[in-house]
């Protein structure tokens, strides 16, 4: 059967990944999460003090830095999902948390971080057979992508999951707290000079505020295979 690529943007927390992973999941394809990269970066920025704690970052260690940082996806044996390591350490929870989210737009603006990010995104996605989300993957990382989704829901129904998240996995934080970052990073993702979050022409839109997992799952399915049976 041929391999395409499937490209999913959209803002922050629309649920790209939960959709991105159960259709990988179904078809054999793998799965990358391109914002746990930038993740990934930004944990390394803060632990190795190149972020100050009023939020300054200083770009030059950065660069100075980057050939020092090794992301790579290592699959749970028993989850069957790729997680994320950073130096051979597992980072995959860590990388999710408040300080992490609240520096990354700012270091994903920048464009030594973001070229290197998208060599690597593009190496992975070499041989086909692969589901990425982000915020640039239909318009800069895989432009010829046989299959690109744009998705969006409105910021509060995306803080709104975004807390019910985090409270599932114990962490202590208000919807205000939450749905101030998702904005500011929404402003952040679609003003940054460097590859901005966009709609590529060729991408079908996907608003899922009012959609069911499962009904999301069943939209993405069927697009998937108008392309193969095409
Ligand atoms: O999808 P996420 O919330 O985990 O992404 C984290 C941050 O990384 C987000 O603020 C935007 C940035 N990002 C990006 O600039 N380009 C991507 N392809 C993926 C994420």
């Amino acid at each position: 059967m041929k391999k395409i690529v499937i490209a999913i943007d959209g803002f922050s927390s629309c649920g790209k990944s939960t959709m991105a992973k159960e259709l990988a999941k179904k078809i054999g394809y793998i799965y990358i999460d391109s914002g746990a990269m930038y993740r990934a970066v930004t944990l390394f920025a803060l632990e190795n003090n190149i972020i100050a704690d009023n939020g300054n970052i200083d770009v030059e260690k950065l660069k100075s830095m980057m050939k020092d940082i090794n992301i790579e996806f290592r699959l749970n044996p028993e989850t069957h999902l790729p997680e994320t390591w950073l130096n051979n350490k597992n980072v995959e929870k860590e990388i999710r948390n408040m300080r992490v989210s609240n520096n990354v737009s700012k270091i994903s603006a920048i464009p030594f971080v973001r070229h290197k990010m998208v060599e690597l995104q593009q190496k992975l996605g070499e041989k086909k057979g692969i589901v990425m989300d982000g915020r640039d993957i239909g318009t800069t990382v895989f432009p010829d992508a046989e299959l690109k989704i744009f998705v969006t829901a409105s910021p509060e129904v995306r803080a709104q999951r975004r807390v019910d998240e985090m409270h599932s996995k114990g962490e202590d934080v208000s919807f205000e707290e939450v749905l101030e970052n998702v904005k500011s990073r929404d402003h952040i993702d679609q003003t940054r000079e460097e590859s901005p979050l966009k709609k590529a022409d060729d991408a079908l839109e996907l608003d899922n505020s009012h959609l069911t997992i499962e009904e999301q799952d069943k939209w993405l399915e069927k697009h998937f295979n108008d392309i193969i049976n095409s």
